[in-house]
């Protein structure tokens, strides 16, 4: 079963240290909420995860190597962590299949991950005209173009509608009911606690509680736990 893991990972920007010695480790075919308040050091860590950022020190390790050293990056991980990344004078069928030929993807997979994220009849819309949540849905259909046992997205409802939040939830769900690895930040604590099984908490660069979803919470929710826990750390 996949595996994501943090060791001790630092990374420093200047004089502003964004993750200080993070050491964690997720949970293969389970939904993993990624928390913490603004500037908490949580996209910095995502970052490090997928080589979009070099680590301080320290690692962060997919199936025990970095992003960099994986054969097929895209067959092993899908990521959301910014939206803006397509060509806006063109449809999101172009835009993915351009994706998947880069990866050595077959085109017919552009199709098939359109019609998973609900977008097979804006296809041939040009995406500068796909509203926010459509654009979510592109990226979340890009991430899944390589059929990854992992997926890593940072905020992916951000801009999503009541509707487009429910529909997130239920497909992040199945993925994971199918053995799928998640790893997702959001700061939406009454949307998480329905949609995740773990929950790993940052606040100024450091863990401050990791473990289940009951264990964090308690009898309470995971607003008032979270509350709690940074109040706490502060
Ligand atoms: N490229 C960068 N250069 C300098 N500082 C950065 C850079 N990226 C992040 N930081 C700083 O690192 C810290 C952590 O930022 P990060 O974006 O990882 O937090 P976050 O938990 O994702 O916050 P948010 O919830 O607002 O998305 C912040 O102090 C931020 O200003
Ligand atoms: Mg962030």
């Amino acid at each position: 079963m996949a595996k994501i893991e943090f060791h001790e990972l630092t990374k420093a920007y200047k004089d502003v240290v964004a993750v200080k010695g993070l050491t964690a480790s997720i949970q293969g075919g389970r939904i993993t909420g990624f928390l913490g308040p603004n500037g908490a050091g949580k996209s910095t860590a995502l970052k490090c995860l997928l080589s979009l950022a070099h680590p301080t020190s320290g690692s962060a390790l997919i199936n025990g190597s970095p992003y960099e050293e994986l054969e097929h990056p895209l067959k092993s991980v899908g990521a959301v962590i910014e939206t803006g990344g397509f060509n806006p004078a063109i449809s999101g069928l172009k835009n993915l299949k351009i994706i998947a030929a880069a990866a050595g993807i077959p085109d017919s997979r552009a199709l098939e991950v359109l019609d998973l994220v609900d977008l097979t009849e804006a296809r041939s819309k040009k995406v500068k005209h796909y509203s926010l949540g459509m654009k979510q849905r592109l990226s979340l259909a890009a991430a899944l173009l390589g059929e990854p046992e992992i997926l890593v997205l940072d905020e992916p409802s951000n801009g999503l509608d009541p509707i487009g939040i429910a529909w997130l939830r239920e497909f992040l769900k199945k993925l994971s009911a199918k053995g799928h690895t998640i790893l997702v930040s959001s700061h939406q604590l009454a949307e998480m606690q329905h949609t995740v099984d773990d929950v790993i908490i940052l606040n100024k660069g450091r863990v401050i509680a990791s473990g289940s979803v009951q264990e964090i919470i308690g009898d309470g929710t995971l607003e008032e736990a979270f509350i709690r826990l940074v109040e706490s750390a502060a």
